[in-house]
Formats: C-alpha cells, structure tokens, sequence
C-alpha cells in the first residue's frame, strides 16, 4: 500500500507506519506462531507483569491478559495503531496503555516478561536496536532468538522471464527482497544471530556453499525452538543478491528511523 498525496510529514510517516504494520497480520502463520508461543509460556505468563513492545492492533497483550497475566503495559508510539489497540483493549481493567516508543517507557514496577517484534527482513533493519536502550531488564524475553541466514543457488534456478541473469547482473552489491520466490531453498548458514543482551552490528562471511545467487532470510526461536522462517512466514522474504565475491560483510547502522545496512562484497 502506498500514499499517493502529498500529506504534512508526521501525518506521512503515522499512516505510512499504520499501513505497514497493518499489513503484517496477513501473515496468519507468524500470528499463530506468536500465540503458540505464548500458550507454551503459559505458565510463566500467569501472574505476571507483561510489557508488550510495539503492541500494534493489541493482539499478543489481549492473549496474554487471557492467559492470566497480571498486568500488560500496551506499549505502541503510533498514534492509529495505539487507537486501535485501545479500542481492543479496553474491556480489559488490567492493561495499561502507554503511547511511546519503548525505549523512553519506565515501569514503575519490576516486569518479567517482554514481547516483542521488531526484526526486520535483515535482523536489524527495523528497530532491535530500542530493545537494546529499554530502562528496564526483563526476566524473559519472548521470543528469544532471531538468527538470520544465507544459502546459494544457480540463476539457472531462480531466474525468470522478467529477473533474467542479465537483469540480475545489473543488481550487483545491491540487496532486494523478495525478487524471486523462495520455493524450497534452505537457509543453511548462519550469518549474525541476535539473543537478549546481545547486540552485534557486524559479520564477516565466507561463503562455503556454490551457486552464483546468494539469499538471506530469519528464523526465529524460542526456547531453541523454530518458531517463524523467512519465507514460510511471509513477513520475512528472503533477500538476494548476486554472488561477486567469496566473503561478504553486512553492518547494521542505526539511523533516525530505524537502520540503514551496508552490504559489501570483499
Ligand atoms: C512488527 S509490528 C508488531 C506488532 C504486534 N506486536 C504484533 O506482532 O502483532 C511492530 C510494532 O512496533 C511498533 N514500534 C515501532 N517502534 C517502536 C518503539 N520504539 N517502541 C515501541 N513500539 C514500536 C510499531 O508501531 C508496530 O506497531
């Protein structure tokens, strides 16, 4: 979805973010994956207090109210999804509502569990990095783990009548997400993993499998179980690029609005 007029700028990015993040509950397969892992952290849910971080619409706070949360700080800084979420929520006497970035909220109680989800297609092109300046120090995060990863295949494969190989020569260094169909290629090695406290920015990769086109996607985990992966879950596409190197770097630097990634081939 794309806004075609001109609009003030903080009304421009509040409904730009408004559509993008509406559009990720077409994904039906993350939802069911997030409420599953709420439902096998059920017991830990029960009696505690609960910050959901980005509560867009309020799905997960609604869910984990359900299940027997004490209280859930709703935390969402866009102004619509805030309302939306609200709305939602407001039967609900034990969710407190907080209209800000996360990063700038302080709990003035001790909070065991946090939600979130703000992995990007690339790990941290979206904002992991407001979960690193949070005021507080969850007991348990939810989920716990976002590795991304990379695989290689042949053009010959993955190459169609409108990306032809020629086409693709002309992308070289340049990252494009979901430019072909991820079929049933594999993810197969790791690239940078993110886990609670720990925030690496870099990585440094040799390439160890053949093929001239290199994709890269997430897997998501809880309790070293996969929860969503790139491409099954269509709000991770995987990104591709061709091959014109045998080790390739990739730096998350933070910006104003999120992140800005430097791919290079060495
Ligand atoms: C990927 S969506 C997830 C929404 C919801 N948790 C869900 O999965 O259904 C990320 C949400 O985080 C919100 N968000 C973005 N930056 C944030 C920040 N710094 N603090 C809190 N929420 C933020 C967005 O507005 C958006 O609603």
């Amino acid at each position: 979805m794309d806004i075609l007029n001109h609009l003030p700028v903080d009304q421009y990015s509040a409904v730009d973010d408004l559509l993008t993040f509406i559009s990720i509950y077409d994904d039906t397969r993350r939802t069911r994956a997030y409420f599953q892992m709420l439902e096998a952290e059920r017991d830990r849910i029960q009696g505690a207090v609960c910050v959901d971080a980005g509560a867009g619409i309020g799905l997960f706070s609604e869910r984990m109210i359900q299940l027997g949360a004490k209280t859930v700080y709703a935390v969402e800084p866009n102004p619509y999804l805030f309302q939306l979420a609200r709305k939602r929520l407001e039967k609900y006497p034990n969710v407190k509502f907080i209209q800000a970035p996360v990063e700038t909220f302080e709990p003035d109680e001790p909070v065991d569990i946090l939600v979130h989800e703000f992995f990007g297609q690339l790990l941290y092109d979206e904002d992991l990095y407001d979960l690193e300046k949070i005021s507080f120090k969850p007991r348990l995060y939810l989920p716990d783990k976002a590795t991304l990863m990379y695989g290689t295949t042949q053009s010959s494969i993955v190459a169609d009548d409108t990306v032809t190989p020629e086409v693709l020569r002309m992308l070289e260094g340049v990252l494009v997400s979901g430019l072909f169909d991820e079929g049933d290629l594999p993810l197969q090695h790791p690239v940078i993993s993110w886990e609670p406290d720990y925030f690496p920015r870099s990585a440094t990769v040799e390439i160890v499998t053949p093929g001239d086109v290199l994709y890269l996607g997430l897997k998501i985990w809880h309790q070293n179980r996969e929860m969503c992966v790139a491409g099954l879950c269509s709000n991770w596409a995987y990104v591709w690029t061709p091959v014109a190197g045998t080790r390739f770097s990739l730096q998350f630097l933070e910006d104003e609005r999120g992140s800005e990634v430097v791919f290079q081939w060495i």
